[in-house]
């Protein structure tokens, strides 16, 4: 028997469930926001919605925005809910702590001499709270370059910082094996402490990878075998696998083709990486300076190479496929209601969360220096053709 308690508890939230599937597809059909193209944003996953922050254009942007992950999208049209516009960052790196995104990096504009840290609380107010360097404590040099003419000798500080997000301030290690800089490389944290760093302009090989330790302080090299044809590069992105044993990397620039399209991966116990051609359609850009993201084995590439364009990767049970179509990931197909299905969200989230939050204490402070008027130029947008085996752009006579 039911008591009358209990069957209004469930007539009213039948009700409640159909206007808030209504305003869902209200939200849906309707007032969707447009991002305009540009590369260099920064992107964080925090609880189900994947945010994206500024980035450049010609000139530096500054609206916040996201989707959510909770819903089904084609990557041809993705429902982007603006949040707020904020102050213009062009050229930064984030990563996302609890509910916030913190940002670190140029300031305002390419030419601002600033390098505010700075934090967007996503849960109260898409502010930015603003952390200033005002009492000359130990502070890292300005990240972002502004021209083209860094070298290897002007670019390296000499030092790995850290930033304590729970004191707000810096601490500097400055160790005798650490190697030559690099520029608009990845860096990766695995859970075992690790950062692996790859790529990079001044540091060309793609084989040679150098990890810091988080523990320790301590840098070492390790010497990747390739299988079939892996450029090297720079302005890629880097994303460790769920289950945290390879690292994925796509796109970015290459000095012996103009630009590249393909996805390698590095097997991170025996330090081989592997050339992949994943099923599917191929995204029709060749991306750089872009983001890619995690989440329930979908991986999320967003803008780069002034697009607006979002390309979906599925690498589950290690079968890597673009797809056309998010649908979200349930992994009990029996789960009863939807109250089973969010606690496997906050689960995966948790997994997801927690490399990011892991990798935001020095991932955030690494010398991450971005240049993106260096090769300028090199803009390989939908119009080029490319040849499926060797990911080369196909010149036309
Ligand atoms: C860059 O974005 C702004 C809007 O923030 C727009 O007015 C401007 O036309 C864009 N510039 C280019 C080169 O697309
Ligand atoms: C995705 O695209 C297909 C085919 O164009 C369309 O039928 C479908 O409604 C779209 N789905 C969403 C969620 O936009
Ligand atoms: C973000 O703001 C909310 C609401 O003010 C607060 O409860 C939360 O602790 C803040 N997040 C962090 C990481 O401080
Ligand atoms: C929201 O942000 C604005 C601008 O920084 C600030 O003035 C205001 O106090 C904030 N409100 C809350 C509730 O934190
Ligand atoms: C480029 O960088 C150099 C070295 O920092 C500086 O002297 C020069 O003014 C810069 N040029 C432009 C156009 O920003
Ligand atoms: C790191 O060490 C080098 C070499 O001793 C020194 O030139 C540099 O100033 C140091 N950097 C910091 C931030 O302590
Ligand atoms: C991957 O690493 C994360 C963070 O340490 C951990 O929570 C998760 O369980 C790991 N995943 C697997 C499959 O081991
Ligand atoms: C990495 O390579 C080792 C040795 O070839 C292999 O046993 C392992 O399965 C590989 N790991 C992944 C995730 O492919």
């Amino acid at each position: 028997m039911h008591s009358p308690n209990t069957s209004f508890l469930v007539s009213n939230s039948m009700h409640s469930f159909g206007i808030i599937a209504l305003l869902i597809l209200f939200i849906n059909g309707c007032i969707c926001y447009s991002p305009i193209e540009r590369e260099n944003e920064v992107a964080a996953f925090i609880s189900s919605k994947l945010y994206f922050y500024g980035g450049w254009n010609l000139s530096s942007l500054g609206d916040l925005f996201y989707i959510d992950l909770k819903q089904q999208f084609n990557a041809s049209d993705p429902p982007f809910q603006l949040l707020a516009m904020l102050e213009h960052k062009g050229d930064s790196s984030a990563v996302a702590y609890k509910d916030e995104i913190i940002i670190f990096g140029l300031d305002e504009s390419q030419g601002g001499s600033s390098n505010d840290l700075i934090i967007i609380n996503v849960t109260s107010n898409y502010s930015l709270n603003i952390v200033e360097n005002t009492d000359n404590s130990i502070w890292p040099s300005q990240r972002g370059i502004t021209n083209g003419s860094a070298s290897n000798s002007t670019l390296n500080d000499g030092a790995m910082y850290k930033f304590d997000i729970l004191s707000y301030s810096w601490e500097v290690y400055n160790s005798s094996t650490q190697p030559i800089c690099r520029v608009q490389h990845t860096a990766t944290m695995t859970p075992d402490g690790n950062i692996i760093m790859i790529g990079g302009l001044f540091n060309p090989e793609i084989a040679q990878i150098d990890i810091y330790d988080t523990k320790t302080n301590q840098w070492s090299q390790k010497n990747a075998n390739i299988i079939g044809r892996v450029y090297a590069r720079w302005g890629h992105t880097a994303t460790l696998t769920t289950n945290n044993q390879s690292i994925i990397i796509y796109g970015g620039h290459s000095n012996s083709t103009p630009s590249i399209a393909d996805i390698a991966v590095l097997n991170l116990s025996a330090y081989i990486w592997t050339s992949i051609t994943p099923f599917g359609e191929k995204p029709k850009i060749f991306p750089f300076h872009h983001t890619a993201t995690l989440y329930n084995d979908y991986i999320f590439f967003a803008f780069g190479s002034m697009s607006n364009i979002v390309s979906i990767l599925d690498i589950s049970n290690g079968h890597y496929e673009w797809v056309t179509s998010y649908y979200p990931r349930v992994s009990n197909l029996n789960a009863p209601n939807s109250s089973n299905s969010i606690n496997i969200g906050i689960v995966v989230e948790s997994i997801v969360g927690s490399i990011i939050v892991v990798g935001l204490l020095i991932i955030i402070s690494y010398l991450i220096y971005s240049n993106n008027k260096l090769k300028k130029e090199n803009k390989y947008l939908g119009t080029h053709r490319y040849n499926d085996e060797t990911n080369e752009v196909v010149n036309d006579k």
